[in-house]
C-alpha cells in the first residue's frame, strides 16, 4: 500500500427533506482514502453509512440533496459534488463502483445474469457484445463461480444469494475501478457465504490494487479485510483508527459498546454491547454530543457542546469530550 490519497470527504452534508422535517443523515463528515487501501464504515441502523456511500456515487434519491462540503477524487483534486450528471456518469462505474446492500434492486430480474455484466463492460469499454460476454464468463470464473458460461444464461432469480452478490461484485468490478464502495456485501448471506464473499473481495483487492470502502454495521467482519476503521454515529464520525489500535484499544464509549457487541450487533437491537437506548431522531437530535443519552460517561459538557473529531494521536482521531 503506498501513501498516495484518492478519495478526500470534506465537511460532507446530506440531507433528506420529509414531511416530518429534515432529515441530518450525513452530517460533517470528513475523511480520506488512500491508494490500495480498505476502509471499513461501521455503525448502528440509520447511522447515515448508505447515505454516505449514495453520496459518493451521487446515486440519492429524490429527496435527499448533498447541502454542504466536498468530495475530492484524486489525483487531478474533482470535486464529485459540483460535477455534471454527464462526468459524474463516467466516473461511476469507471473509475468508482458499488456493490449494493439489496442485490435484487440492482439486478434487472428480466435480463440474464451474464448479459447484465457483459452490457456493463460494453458501456464502459465500447467492445463488441461478444467480446463483452465471453470477458462476463472469464469474470465468473474468476469469481470461483462453477459452471460459468451455464450460470450466465441464468436469470437472477434461479441464483442463490451468494451467487447474486457475486454477480454484483462481478458488475462492480467489470470496469477495474479504482474505488470500490460495498454497502453490506454480505448480510443477506448465511454465514459460510459471507465467508467466501469476503475472501473473494479481499483477494480482488490486493490483486487488482483497487481502494475498498466497505460498509457494514458487523465489526467483525472489518478486521479480516480492513486497514482502518470509521466509527459513524447519528451522520458523524466519532472515532477512525486503524483497525488493529482500534480493536487493542477502543477511545470512544461508543466503540467500546460496539465493541463489546461482537460479534452479534443485531440491526434491530436496541441495545449494543450493554449501552441501553436507540439511536437519536436524525430530525431532531440531541444537542452537544449526539451520544450523550446512551453515553455511561456523559458530563455537562456533552451536553451542551458538541465534540470535534480531534486526531489524538497518528492513527487515531476521536469526538468526545473525554478526551480533550
Ligand atoms: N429516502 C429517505 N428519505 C428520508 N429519510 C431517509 C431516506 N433514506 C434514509 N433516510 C434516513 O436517513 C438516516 C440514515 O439512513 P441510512 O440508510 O444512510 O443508514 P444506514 O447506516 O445505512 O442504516 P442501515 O444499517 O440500516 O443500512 C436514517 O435516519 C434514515 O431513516
Ligand atoms: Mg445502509
Amino acid at each position: 500500500m503506498n501513501d498516495s490519497r484518492i478519495l478526500e470527504i470534506s465537511d460532507l452534508k446530506t440531507y433528506y427533506y420529509t414531511s416530518r422535517g429534515i432529515v441530518r443523515a450525513v452530517d460533517g463528515i470528513t475523511l480520506d482514502l488512500k491508494k490500495g487501501e480498505s476502509l471499513a464504515i461501521v455503525g448502528e441502523s440509520g447511522s447515515g453509512k448508505s447515505t454516505l456511500a449514495f453520496s459518493i456515487m451521487r446515486l440519492l434519491p429524490d429527496n435527499a440533496r448533498i447541502v454542504d462540503g466536498s468530495i475530492w477524487l484524486y489525483p487531478e483534486k474533482i470535486d464529485l459534488v459540483r460535477l455534471s450528471n454527464d462526468e459524474m456518469r463516467k466516473v461511476r462505474g469507471r473509475r468508482i463502483g458499488m456493490v449494493f446492500q439489496d442485490p435484487m434492486t440492482f439486478l434487472n430480474p428480466v435480463m440474464k445474469v451474464g448479459d447484465q455484466i457483459a452490457e456493463a463492460i460494453m458501456y464502459h469499454h465500447g467492445c463488441t457484445q461478444k467480446v463483452a460476454r465471453k470477458r462476463a464468463v472469464e469474470l465468473l470464473e474468476r469469481l470461483r463461480i462453477p459452471d460459468a458460461s451455464n450460470v450466465a444464461l441464468r436469470y437472477p432469480h434461479q441464483l442463490s444469494g451468494g451467487m447474486k452478490q457475486r454477480v454484483i461484485i462481478a458488475i462492480a468490478i467489470s470496469c477495474n475501478p479504482e474505488i470500490l464502495i460495498a454497502d453490506e456485501p454480505t448480510t443477506a448471506l448465511d454465514v459460510t457465504v459471507q465467508a467466501e464473499v469476503l475472501e473473494l473481495l479481499r483477494g480482488f483487492i490486493h490483486e487488482l490494487g483497487m481502494s475498498l470502502i466497505l460498509v457494514t454495521h458487523d465489526l467483525g467482519i472489518v478486521a479480516e479485510i480492513c486497514d482502518k476503521v470509521a466509527i459513524m454515529y447519528a451522520g458523524k464520525i466519532v472515532e477512525i483508527a486503524e483497525t488493529y489500535s482500534l480493536y487493542k484499544s477502543p477511545k470512544h464509549p461508543y466503540t467500546i459498546g460496539l465493541l463489546k457487541a461482537v460479534p452479534t450487533v443485531h440491526k434491530s437491537s436496541s441495545e449494543v454491547g450493554g449501552i441501553k437506548g436507540n439511536p437519536p431522531d436524525l430530525v431532531n437530535p440531541p444537542a452537544g454530543c449526539r451520544f450523550n443519552p446512551r453515553c455511561p460517561y456523559v458530563f455537562e459538557k456533552c451536553l451542551g457542546e458538541e465534540p470535534p473529531l480531534i486526531r489524538v494521536n497518528n492513527d487515531r482521531a476521536v469526538a468526545c469530550w473525554l478526551m480533550m
